[in-house]
């Protein structure tokens, strides 16, 4: 089977099947001429046999295009037309093919080609959107410079006409662009419409200056300083920390209502969702900013990790958006706090990439088949994709990372890679084998490294074995030893830290380290223990790999480890681990919390000398689903319901027994004057918001009610308005927050989701009515669909309600989305990946529902795909 033959639409696409191109494309001259329901594409593109690649016939990709006329040098042909694409004969000479054809960018819901948002053109082409524009060989080891020249309507002129690159002419209605560096069609985009620019200026290192705007419509100009800073930030830190340079002469950003991703980094035109462009101190929050700072970033850095360097196929996705993700993180730690931002990640990566791994979705971070490669924009390609560059850095160094760097660029610029290419280049500029390595992209699942410790008091030596394997996942029974970093710190028994972060590397399934203190001969050694008794190691520091860490430990232990370890991530992480047993022993013993968590918690709370965004973290609990997983992996059945009253019993302990502490907190976290969204600020804000929270279960939401009144800005108003939703109070504010935000989409987004994501199991049923019968429920709107049905879904207490009302309409949505948009319907059916944890009840109901929805007749390539898997 080769790449370039037609697909059946329920073909398996395979890496090992993969074949290049067997035509160089020279040039591609593309002419639109725009109109709402029949656009023209006219395209003029030149091929030339390729003597590399083995032969095959003349296919190129095209769906859903009404083709009006094809020529080859001038001559009319008439193609063989599929439902995937077009063949023809073809001169064994290089040619010029030439097709016009026409598409219906207002009937195009799927948000994916060429489609209409809010009254202006746009376009997604990643991953196969470019065939639904013209007829093309869109896959990513074919590139090209692109010539590109946009007509608008005749009777209504418009004024912001883009594609990529630079601007040639722009005369009347039309506009033309230029982009020199040869790229796949993925990374095209063209935006028309009545925009207005926020605009800045950025001189390169070289001394080349590049005009950026940021185009938003009008009316939201007003929101985009933020992203235009946050953009500027990010071309210096590249160029500081990374050396890369930008290459064009404009680059710009636009924002989009109706976006079924974050954002995607078309080269010299990055498409954002407008959620990801636009705030304002009234409008946005703390973590809005954040989440701006860090995605312009990500698609700017995306210029050189994907664009000039690209992937041979879609099996490669982790070569561009892991290191893109590792160095988004990296500059976000930059930005602000950098031990905070490795929680938050870490965080994220739990909540999102352990749960597929440890269920029937998880796949390698190379994946070695698909179907609908949409549905592999995963937290494994993303996050543990980015986590591997992680232990690559840690494993070879800062140095000789930055100059396996530079030889990736410098080699492979221009070119479609594969991850083969990736790691040869850390071979060859450090001398490196890395055969076991690579074990991480292609084996799925989350190693579980368990730990046992023997103190040998009399030799002054500590012995720690690491025991590692990784469970089974779909298509992959056995699983070999991977090479671990474990980044490794010594306390002595008073606290002291008598041996710095060292990094040992696990290869073997199992492994043992010595540590002498003072000794000699060890494989590490600390300095003599200043006090006598059994030293207290930290293990696994900063989260040096992304392994689910075993070990026995006392409570004691932990405790002392919240209190002195000099690592923040292990600090953090015991202070989390406290929690999760007090809570886990809360739902499976009905246990009562116990002093010993409430005093450690107390003592992080009061520490000045912390971070306050480090604090905010350490008081925040578990989530529902971390303790779902928890009891599960306990060899328990976790009952959703039980888990929300633990949280919220917990809650009000915390509430109860720390009041003086929190309620001086957050007296004193007030952050005076206007808002700045800065990461000092943001991480008061935090605290504060943190110590509301705790207060409101004790206080009748007295303190909330009023922060609320007084809020100048949404951080506050929206913390004040969840904490008051979540002790079952806040009706009057949730009217008032509506009528003052009734225009706003972004605003409203968060009003629904809100609401969704704090019901309790009783209301869960009423809240989704309510929600979804509202008149301002635009399910056809990604966002506001996510802000509702994901919301709900994502709110484990209210998805779980005992008589499976939610999971019904949960599926009766996504039938009803599915038709329409069935990315962001695939996407949503993660909802349901956990599902085996579960009693037989709610597994029989789940199991109702998702072969309801495999039933439906036409359902999606994407959708069903994902059902399958789940189901399997
Ligand atoms: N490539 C985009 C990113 O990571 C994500 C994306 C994928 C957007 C597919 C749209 C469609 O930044
Ligand atoms: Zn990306």
């Amino acid at each position: 089977m080769k790449d370039h033959a037609p697909r059946t639409s329920d073909r398996t696409v395979r890496l090992e099947e993969y074949t290049p191109f067997p035509w160089i494309v020279g040039d591609v001259s593309l002419t639109f001429r725009l109109h709402p329901t029949a656009t023209r594409v006219l395209s003029r593109i030149t091929f030339a046999n390729d003597p590399a690649a083995p032969s095959g016939p003349f296919f190129l990709h095209g769906e859903k295009l009404n083709l009006i006329e094809a020529r080859i040098d001038g001559v009319p042909v008439s193609p063989d037309i599929t439902a995937e694409g077009l063949t023809c004969d073809v001169p064994d000479t290089p040619f010029v093919f030439e097709a016009e054809v026409e598409i219906d960018p207002s009937g195009n819901t799927a948000l994916d080609g060429l489609y209409m948002s809010g009254g202006m053109y746009c376009t997604q082409c990643e991953a196969e959107g470019f065939r639904k524009i013209t007829f093309y060989p869109d896959r990513p080891d074919v590139m090209a410079p692109f010539n590109v020249r946009i007509e608008g309507p005749e009777d209504k002129p418009l004024p912001v006409m883009l594609s990529n690159g630079n601007p040639g002419a722009q005369e009347g209605n039309s506009a033309e662009w230029h982009d020199p560096w040869p790229k796949p069609s993925y990374l095209f985009a063209l935006v028309a419409g009545d925009l207005v620019a926020k605009s800045g200026t950025f001189t390169t290192a070289s001394g080349m200056p590049v005009a950026l705007n940021v185009y938003v419509r009008p009316g939201d100009e007003d929101r985009c300083d933020y992203a235009l800073d946050a953009l500027i930030r990010s071309m210096r830190w590249d160029e500081r920390e990374y050396g890369r340079e930008y290459d064009l002469s404009v680059f710009s950003i636009v924002a989009v209502d109706d976006f079924n991703m974050g954002a995607m980094e078309n080269k010299g035109l990055n498409i954002f969702n407008s959620k990801y462009v636009l705030a304002s101190p009234d409008t946005a929050t703390d973590v809005d900013f954040e989440m701006i700072e860090g995605i312009v970033a990500h698609e700017y850095f995306h210029n050189w990790t994907g664009n000039r360097v690209t992937c041979r196929d879609w099996f490669q996705l982790c070569l561009k958006e892991g290191l893109t993700v590792f160095r988004d993180q990296q500059f976000s730690g930059d930005m602000r706090s950098e031990p905070v931002k490795r929680i938050d990640d870490v965080l994220a990566l739990r909540a999102r990439q352990f749960r597929e791994d440890n269920g029937p979705l998880a796949h390698p971070v190379r994946p070695e088949s698909y179907i609908e490669i949409n549905n592999f924009y995963t937290a494994t390609v993303y996050e543990k994709g980015a986590e591997v560059i992680g232990m690559l850095r840690r494993l070879v160094g800062a140095e000789a990372y930055r100059a396996a760097l530079d030889l990736y660029f410098e080699r492979h610029d221009g070119q479609a890679c594969t991850i083969e290419d990736w790691l040869a280049v850390f071979e060859d500029a450090t001398g490196r084998d890395l055969s076991q390595f690579k074990l991480w992209y292609s084996q799925a699942g989350t190693p579980r490294v368990e730990v046992s410790e023997d103190w040998d008091e009399e030799a002054g030596r500590l012995a720690l074995t690491f025991r590692q394997h990784t469970p089974p996942t779909p298509g992959q029974p056995d699983k070999a030893p991977l090479v671990i970093p474990v980044a490794l710190g010594l306390l002595d028994a008073a606290g002291h830290e008598i041996m710095a972060t060292e990094v040992v590397e696990l290869t073997e399934a199992e492994q043992t380290v010595e540590i002498g203190l003072g000794t000699g001969g060890a494989d590490l050694e600390a300095k003599a223990s200043r006090v006598p008794g059994r030293p207290v190691p930290s293990i696994l520091r900063g989260f040096s790999a992304p392994v689910i860490l075993q070990r026995q430990t006392s409570a004691e232990e932990r405790a002392f480890l919240l209190a002195h370890d000099t690592d923040p991530f292990n600090k953090w992480e015991a202070g989390r681990a406290l929690a999760r047993d007090v809570l886990v022993r809360m739902v499976t013993d009905g246990a009562e919390p116990g002093q010993q968590y409430l005093s450690a918690l107390q003592m992080v709370a009061k520490d000045d000398t912390l971070d306050p965004a480090f604090r905010a973290l350490a008081l925040s609990l578990p989530s529902q689903d971390d303790l779902a997983q928890a009891i599960h992996d306990g060899g328990a059945t976790p009952d959703p319901t039980a888990i929300w009253a633990a949280l919220r019993r917990l809650a009000e302990e915390i509430g109860g027994t720390l009041e003086p502490v929190l309620s001086e907190l957050y007296d004193e976290m007030r952050v005076p004057g206007p808002y700045t969204p800065d990461a000092q600020s943001a991480g008061s804000r935090a605290l504060r918001g943190a110590a509301l929270a705790y207060l409101s279960r004790v206080d009748g939401g007295s303190r909330a009610a009023a922060q609320f009144a007084e809020a100048g800005n949404m951080t506050e108003r929206l913390g004040a308005l969840g904490a008051l939703l979540r002790i079952g109070k806040g009706e009057e504010e949730l009217a008032a927050f509506r009528r003052r935000w009734e225009g706003d989409r972004l605003v409203m987004d968060k009003w629904f989701a809100l609401q969704a994501a704090s019901a309790s199991p009783a209301e869960a049923h009423d809240v989704a009515q309510r929600l979804t019968g509202d008149p301002a429920f635009d399910w056809t709107n990604p966002n506001r669909f996510r802000s509702v049905i994901g919301a709900l879904a994502g709110n484990p207490a209210a998805f779980h309600e005992p008589e499976g009302r939610i999971y019904r309409l949960v599926t009766d949505w996504l039938i009803r989305l599915d038709p329409l948009n069935p990315q962001t319907a695939a996407r949503l059916t993660t909802s349901f990946e956990t599902w085996k944890r579960f009693d037989a009840d709610r597994q029989g109901m789940i199991r109702e529902n998702l072969e309801r929805l495999s039933a439906v007749e036409g359902l999606s390539r994407d959708t069903s795909e994902m059902v399958g898997r789940i189901l399997a």
